[in-house]
């Protein structure tokens, strides 16, 4: 029989998102603070620790594994690592999310060393509002970097626009026209409230999947699809175009029921949910026993009963999420 990972409320665990640096090259307003201090190296995971945890969960039947970050892409010899995790016998498929500002050289070594499938962030198209979300002035280089990885024979690209009131709502559908151009899904996702930021009003500005919808119907017909991928998006699909429109809506459709991932926090702790602070610590064993991997297993095993049932976002008698997204995993 294989092992299976299988958390307290019965959900199967399939799928793991590592984050392989907290460090990226833009400071997103909804990611990171403008200054921002990185860890230290040493407290951060080297690529072996992270193979050696990868190969752990693909033997204890974790089916696919994202990328991310911070940017994955800013990581020294992050290509090498994608190459081994592809290799592992056990994974269906290997993925990576990234800011696309490196993928006019990235893209075509990446599909070659086995990531599947690319999800790119783009919140507008807009230079100047480019800059003011993510506080970098980079939307040309992004661009092209889509453009060429949307040529390099990745098995499906998407797109990722978080949503926000007042600066990027009114876009969708110029957003929605670009990934059709170019032939790649897209998805739209609700600000999730990690860290605390300065530049806006989070829960003012939430800008519901709904209103999303709503704003594209304008436009195109969007018809609900059952298709599903093993991430949170919901799809749409259109008359007259082959691409998917998703909708990643943590607040208005609440999707932890069928949760099946966690994450590996770039300091190595096993993050059972995004929304909360229940972890468990893997560098301390990976450290500690090198390897040990029946230790490290069994640590996973056990780690699954702390998974939370489900994320409390903006419940005022729960405790807010004070690490931001760039050390989390996004
Ligand atoms: P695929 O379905 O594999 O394409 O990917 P995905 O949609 O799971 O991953 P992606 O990296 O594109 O993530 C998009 C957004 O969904 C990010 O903002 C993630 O943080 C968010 N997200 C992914 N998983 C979870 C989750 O378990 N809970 C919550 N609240 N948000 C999540
Ligand atoms: N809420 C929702 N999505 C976020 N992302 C980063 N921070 C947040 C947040 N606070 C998204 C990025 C990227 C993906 C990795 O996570 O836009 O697409
Ligand atoms: Fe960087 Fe992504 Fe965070 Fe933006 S969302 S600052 S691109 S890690």
């Amino acid at each position: 029989t294989t092992t299976e990972l299988i958390d307290g409320f019965g959900r199967r665990i399939e799928y793991l998102r590592m984050s392989v640096t907290d460090r990226c090259d833009f400071r997103c307003v909804y990611c990171m603070s403008e200054d921002v201090k990185f860890l230290p190296r040493d407290q951060v995971l080297s690529l072996e620790e992270l193979a050696t945890i990868g190969q752990a969960f693909s033997e204890l039947g974790v089916k696919k594994i994202r990328l991310t970050g911070g940017e994955p892409l800013v990581r020294h010899d992050i290509i090498s690592l994608a190459e081994k995790l592809a290799a592992l016998p056990g994974l269906d498929e290997l993925t990576m999310t990234t800011n696309g500002s490196q993928l006019e050289r990235y893209a075509e070594p990446l599909q070659r060393a086995g990531i599947k499938r690319l999800n790119i962030s783009l919140d507008s198209l807009n230079p100047l509002r480019f800059a003011a979300l993510t506080r970098r002035e980079k939307l040309d280089q992004v661009l092209r970097g889509i453009r060429v990885a949307a040529d390099a024979g990745f098995e499906r690209i998407k797109l990722n626009t978080v949503v926000i009131k007042g600066r990027n709502d009114d876009e969708v559908i110029d957003l929605v026209d670009f990934a059709r151009e170019l032939n790649i899904d897209i998805s739209f996702i609700e600000e999730m409230p990690l860290g605390v930021v300065s530049t806006h009003n989070r829960q003012e500005s939430l800008c519901t999947s709904d209103d999303v919808l709503k704003r594209i119907q304008t436009r195109h017909g969007l018809v609900a699809s059952a298709e599903k991928t093993a991430g949170p998006s919901r799809y749409y699909r259109m008359q007259d175009s082959d691409i998917r429109v998703g909708f990643i809506s943590p607040h208005s459709h609440n999707f932890c029921d069928s949760c099946n991932r966690i994450r590996l926090t770039v300091e190595g702790q096993l993050l059972l949910c995004l929304g909360r602070d229940n972890s468990v610590d893997l560098r301390a064993v990976v450290r500690r026993y090198p390897g040990d991997a029946e230790r490290l297993k069994q640590t996973i095993i056990d780690a699954m009963q702390c998974k939370p049932k489900e994320h409390t976002f903006y419940q005022e008698d729960q405790p807010q999420v004070v690490r931001f997204m760039n050390m989390t995993g996004g």
